[in-house]
């Protein structure tokens, strides 16, 4: 099958150009204009005054999973997407590849761990490829070292570690941080964390709770921004001395970001994304009435706005390397039923088919970030640091045909009403975005036409990943 976009402007994180992109039997076969080439395709789509950009990569999801912090056991607080509605609402949204997470939960193998969670992948039909993480909590259990040097040849190529979630099974402490580090080191393995400091942040909360101080602005007082900075401080040392690339999640504040800056500038193999809810929310939306800003309560939590602007010129300087969206849906019968107490609300927010149409507004019309920029940040970036470029993220000849043509002419509302994700609520709810996700291709397949999903739901697969600890070259950010 050979499919021919015709006529759009082609952008890849190198830049923009007028060209025709072909897909042949399921690959990017040029890009370029060759007249005629139309009389040989099987389907031409045109594609004038759209951009043709590969499919995204969301490394940062969490589809039905566990809640981490929450302690009130009342609430079902498994994310309310499964792998299929995930993939479904993601591919809609302009996003053809996720990384989401296997767990190990203390005391369980980590293979073990890795061919449940395969399991579980392998009972839902796909609409993306869905690679996995795995979330490491210990190490005590016999062989758990070589055990990560072997998730390596199952193309699992990233740990995760919980640095916060104090109450929970998941928080590691510095020595399993460290000897995680250390395997990764030896294995071209990617350390990813989740940088909070977690024993600090625990003090805080239970004094809040003392104190009876239990509103949802105190999810963001008992986490200031320098127990972030503190924890991507230790992130970034413990795993310069163990030798390993490490990747930092969910950044959200201006002290993280002057941490990491100063530790690119001094060569370390860091990189790091922020969300799209932190460029969008901020601190003031958790002091809305209970019902209203339990739907905000995130972690790390929404900042001030001075924050959110740091992280805009962080994107723009290589401060920070990827937008992902921490996706992580509950409904609002699960977010209000926690309402009560921030200490109970299941934390995490739906956005996975959101980030291209609001990162396209807020940072391409909003003069923040060229389209080129953009697609380096959503599709090109992640895929690079984690083992998929240049299959994934880019739309040289050889690479998937993962494509998304986007008409920035086209306006929409982003609404509840008009959602995949079987959340019912929108972080931005309400946002005019001039922009928006035209047609869909996945593997030289449309799979998306007027936001419909419209191919077999099983097309996609677990994805392996390749080892890719050397992308993370030393790379320095510009100057403020
Ligand atoms: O609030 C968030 N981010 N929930 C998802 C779990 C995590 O910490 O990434
Ligand atoms: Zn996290």
């Amino acid at each position: 099958m050979k499919l021919l976009i015709a006529g759009g402007q082609v952008v890849t994180a190198d830049g923009s150009t007028d060209a025709d992109v072909l897909v042949d039997d399921g690959r990017v076969a040029w890009v370029g204009r060759v007249p005629g080439a139309d009389a040989d395709a099987d389907r031409v789509i045109d594609a004038r005054g759209k951009l043709v950009m590969p499919g995204a990569v969301d490394m940062h999801t969490h589809l039905e999973a566990p809640n981490n912090e929450i302690r009130e056991a009342a609430i079902d607080a498994l994310t309310c997407d499964d792998y299929h509605d995930g993939s479904i609402a993601a591919i809609v949204g302009g996003t053809t590849t996720l990384v989401d997470f296997a767990t190990q939960n203390p005391g369980d193998g980590l293979i073990d761990s890795l061919e449940q969670c395969r399991a579980k992948l392998a009972a839902r039909p796909l609409a993306t490829d869905i690679g996995l993480h795995m979330i490491v909590a210990d190490l005590g259990v016999p062989g758990a070292e070589a055990e990560l040097a072997a998730l390596c040849d199952e193309g699992v190529t990233s740990f995760k570690l919980f640095m916060a979630y104090k109450e929970s099974p998941l928080m590691i402490d510095d020595d399993t941080l460290f000897r995680v580090a250390q395997v990764a080191a030896a294995n071209d393995a990617v350390v990813v964390v989740h940088a909070e400091s977690g024993d600090a942040i625990n003090v805080l909360q239970r004094q809040a709770v003392a104190a009876g101080d239990t509103a949802a602005i105190w999810h963001a007082r008992t986490r200031p921004p320098a127990t972030e900075a503190e924890a991507v401080n230790r992130a970034i040392e413990l795993c310069r001395v163990a030798g390993a690339a490490l990747y930092i999640m969910h950044v959200s504040s201006a002290e993280a970001l002057a941490v990491i800056e100063r530790a690119k500038r001094g060569g370390a193999r860091v990189r790091a994304e922020t969300c799209t809810h932190y460029l969008y929310v901020d601190e003031s939306w958790l002091e809305r009435p209970p019902e209203e800003a339990c739907k905000f309560v995130f972690t790390p939590p929404p900042r001030s706005a001075d924050d959110r602007e740091a992280l805009w010129d962080a994107l723009a300087r290589g401060v920070l390397d990827v937008v992902s969206t921490d996706h992580c849906p509950y409904t609002l019968e699960q977010k209000r039923g926690g309402a009560h107490s921030f200490m109970a609300t299941p934390n995490g927010v739906p956005g996975v088919e959101n980030r291209l149409e609001v990162m396209f507004e807020l940072g391409v019309r909003g003069g923040r970030l060229s389209p080129s920029r953009l697609v380096e940040l959503l599709c090109t970036e992640p895929a690079r640091l984690y083992g998929m470029h240049p299959s994934k993220g880019t739309l040289s000849p050889g690479a998937d045909g993962d494509v998304v043509i986007f008409d920035p002419a086209a306006e929409r509302t982003l609404s509840v009403d008009s959602q995949i994700s079987t959340a019912d609520f929108c972080v931005f709810e309400g946002l005019r975005v001039s922009g928006s996700v035209d047609t869909v291709v996945r593997g030289g397949q449309v799979v998306v036409e007027n936001r419909e999903y419209l191919a077999d739901p099983g097309l996609g697969g677990f994805l392996a990943r390749q080892r890719s600890a050397q992308a993370f070259r030393i790379g320095q950010p510009t100057e403020a």
